[in-house]
């Protein structure tokens, strides 16, 4: 009898080795370039796709990118489940695990996520939590590398929140050996133990408070709101706090010359990104967003194991 392979979670970047990574981007870039043409690999397969939060891009690219693949999705928002009346996540993940061939969750706590992965038979998959948004930055290390070549070697500057979006560009940078700087205020830096895990593994990590510091020698500025989903309550002091981060044009003149933009939007127009920068030359923000299709496509043969 041949052994039972492990299921293939796509929970967090930091828990790949890198050439697994580069093997799903290789795929992305594959299903990209074939355009609807490819094979439907996912024929008869369903994915669960349960929102806590709110999403547009993520719900849309995950929906298209299985009909793609020749399958199917059923979309749970936060008051369609028994989740949202207290049914386990546990018990959840094992019934859920009877009907589909995987879950992808957007949530709040990180935890819930790791419980679906738990007590799931079927892959699981980060749709962002309030700790990281693996899905989001292998989109953007694939639109990097389409606009500047390998990103093996280059400079990362993430300015504003350390937030979940910029724990997955560090885990990213660590994979794919890029240099990442990082610019928050004292009360929004990235955990600690993020750093640790960087430095342990060899990351070239810079921690600053100077967005000027952080975008120098960049070659890609990456800004997120100021606000994420579940910090309303903080808005004021947040904006106050993380006004000095604002990426405007006078921001990205400090970086390289041909430097790229990045958001993973929704972008707050006037708040973390000017008008000028978002919508300028060097914004590569919706390429990003139409990388999360390809990207996730190939996630999802990844997990399926069709890749
Ligand atoms: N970037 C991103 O995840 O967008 P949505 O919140 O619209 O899914
Ligand atoms: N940091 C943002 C990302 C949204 C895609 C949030 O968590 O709301």
């Amino acid at each position: 009898m041949s052994p039972i392979k492990p299921t293939r979670h796509f929970l967090d970047i930091d828990q790949f080795d890198s050439a697994t990574l580069r093997s799903i981007l290789d795929k992305a870039i594959e299903l990209k370039e074939a355009g609807r043409g490819h094979a439907k690999p996912l024929a008869d397969h369903t994915l669960v796709l349960i929102f806590e939060k709110s999403s547009t891009r993520t719900r849309v690219s995950f929906e298209v990118g299985m009909q793609q693949m020749g399958g199917d999705v059923v979309v749970l928002g936060s008051q369609d489940s028994q989740l949202g009346r207290g049914e386990s996540v546990a018990d959840t993940a094992r019934v859920l695990s009877r009907f589909a061939d995987a879950i992808m969750i957007r949530t709040d706590s990180h935890q819930k996520l790791e419980w679906l992965a738990e007590f799931a038979t079927v892959p699981v998959i980060n749709g962002l939590t309030d700790d990281s948004h693996p899905c989001q930055i292998m989109a953007d290390v694939m639109t990097f590398e389409e606009h500047r070549g390998p990103i093996e070697g280059k400079t990362i500057a993430w300015v504003g929140d350390g937030n979940n979006v910029a724990a997955s560009w560090l885990h990213a940078a660590v994979k794919f050996n890029c240099k990442f700087n990082i610019a928050t205020p004292l009360e929004f830096q990235l955990p600690d133990h993020l750093i640790d895990w960087a430095n342990a593994e060899g990351g070239d990590v810079t921690v600053t408070q100077s967005a000027e510091e952080a975008v120098a020698g960049a070659d890609c500025v990456v800004a997120d709101t100021w606000v994420s989903m579940g910090d309303d309550d903080e808005r004021d002091t947040r904006l106050e706090l993380l006004g000095p981060y604002q990426v405007n044009d006078a921001l990205m003149a400090k970086a390289n010359s041909d430097a790229l933009f990045m958001h993973c939007l929704p972008a707050h127009r006037g708040e973390e990104v000017t008008d000028t920068v978002l919508d300028g030359q060097q914004s590569v923000v919706w390429d990003e967003a139409e990388n999360r299709l390809h990207a996730q496509k190939a996630i999802l043969a990844y997990c399926l194991d069709v890749l």
